[in-house]
């Protein structure tokens, strides 16, 4: 009874992440309840923090920052640039959104304590995309000292979306900084890396070579002055969005919503795209992340972490589905909970 009472607690609360449109059958146990743990297909916690995901010949692969061990705060700090040790970016697959399977650490930490992935450093936001011309899995990430004056992207390459990734090196690209980044893979191939830049005053959109290991030299600076990071780029009905937040560290503000009619720019703001309960501070969380759910042309899965700073291996996720106004203008409403489908493979 107090099952079946919870049960219909959560329903009412919570959101079906399937096509717009659509009700299938869904199984409540399926839910995933926004902060709470998530556990993967071993009954582990899911610890892939700064998400990105790609979908692959009928997977989705989610590659993220893998936090283990103490937060620290380092004696010299001028601000709470709390870290914890890098030990590699994690990778989990999934056919169904839902069950997520340990695939391991396809970029590890390197033992040279000059290296970039020395644990030492700090690696966020990692980000896959695949190159059909190369038949390569080109990662970016952000790479970092502990005092985050370095502020370089670094790229890695597979022959599989398992990995194991090969690390080629870190450079500023376009000669500018580059923070919190993203990749996104326009339908024409070509791809794009979005960067917070000169000291994330600036939004750099660097277009990457065909190869997609380098920029071309070609880039545009977007929101000038504005401070936007954390940036989820997605397109829909021919438009490009980016959902980005504030920067205040690992603090939480309000998300923003952008659109332009190309990649590049100019962009237009259209203002904070969250409603309900704490909106104004993106529901205590960060985006990542915009997934389109494969087989429904409008349903867009916007990914989220509600860091703990002081014990970063401990942060949580919040995945909500994007609701598409009238206008085109996107919201994301608040939900406790995303229920994703059961697979019936
Ligand atoms: C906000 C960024 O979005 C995070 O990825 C991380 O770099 C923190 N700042 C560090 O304070």
């Amino acid at each position: 009874m107090i099952r079946t009472v919870a049960a219909m607690i959560l329903a009412a609360a919570s959101v079906q992440m399937t096509c717009a449109g659509e009700s299938p059958e869904v199984n409540h146990s399926a839910a995933f309840v926004q902060g709470e743990q998530w556990l993967d297909t071993d009954g582990n916690p899911i610890n892939a923090h700064g998400a990105g995901m790609l979908y692959h010949d009928g997977r989705y692969y989610m590659y993220g920052e893998y936090k283990v061990g103490e937060t620290v705060l380092p004696e010299w700090a001028t601000w709470e640039c709390y870290r914890t040790d890098v030990t590699g970016v994690s990778c989990y697959s999934s056919s169904d959104l839902r069950n997520w399977k340990f695939e391991g650490l396809v970029l590890k930490a390197h033992e040279n304590p000059d290296h970039d992935l020395h644990a030492s450093k700090v690696l966020e936001r990692p980000k896959v995309v695949y190159n059909a011309s190369t038949g390569k899995f080109v990662m970016w990430a952000h790479v970092e000292s502990a005092d985050y004056t370095k502020a370089a992207a670094g790229v890695a390459v597979a022959d599989s979306p398992t990995g194991p990734f090969e690390y080629l090196g870190s450079f500023r690209p376009n000669d500018a900084m580059s923070r919190d980044q993203t990749v996104f893979v326009d339908d024409d191939g070509k791809a794009y890396q979005f960067a917070s830049s000169e000291n994330n005053a600036t939004m750099y959109i660097n277009e990457l070579s065909d190869d997609y290991l380098r920029p071309t030299g070609r880039f545009t600076r977007n929101f000038i002055g504005a401070s936007r990071e954390a940036p989820a780029v997605f397109k829909h009905d021919g438009r490009y969005y980016v959902l980005t937040s504030g920067c205040t560290g690992w603090d939480p503000n309000s998300a923003q919503i952008a659109v332009a009619d190309n990649v590049m720019g100019p962009w237009t703001v259209w203002g904070d795209p969250c409603r309900g309960k704490d909106a104004d501070k993106t529901f205590y969380a960060q985006s990542t992340y915009v997934q389109p759910v494969q087989g429904c042309d409008d349903t867009y899965l916007a990914m989220f972490d509600r860091w703990n700073k002081t014990d970063l291996q401990n942060s949580r996720y919040v995945w909500l589905p994007i609701v598409w106004g009238n206008d085109g203008m996107p919201t994301i409403p608040w939900r406790d909970a995303v229920e994703l489908p059961e697979s019936k493979k």
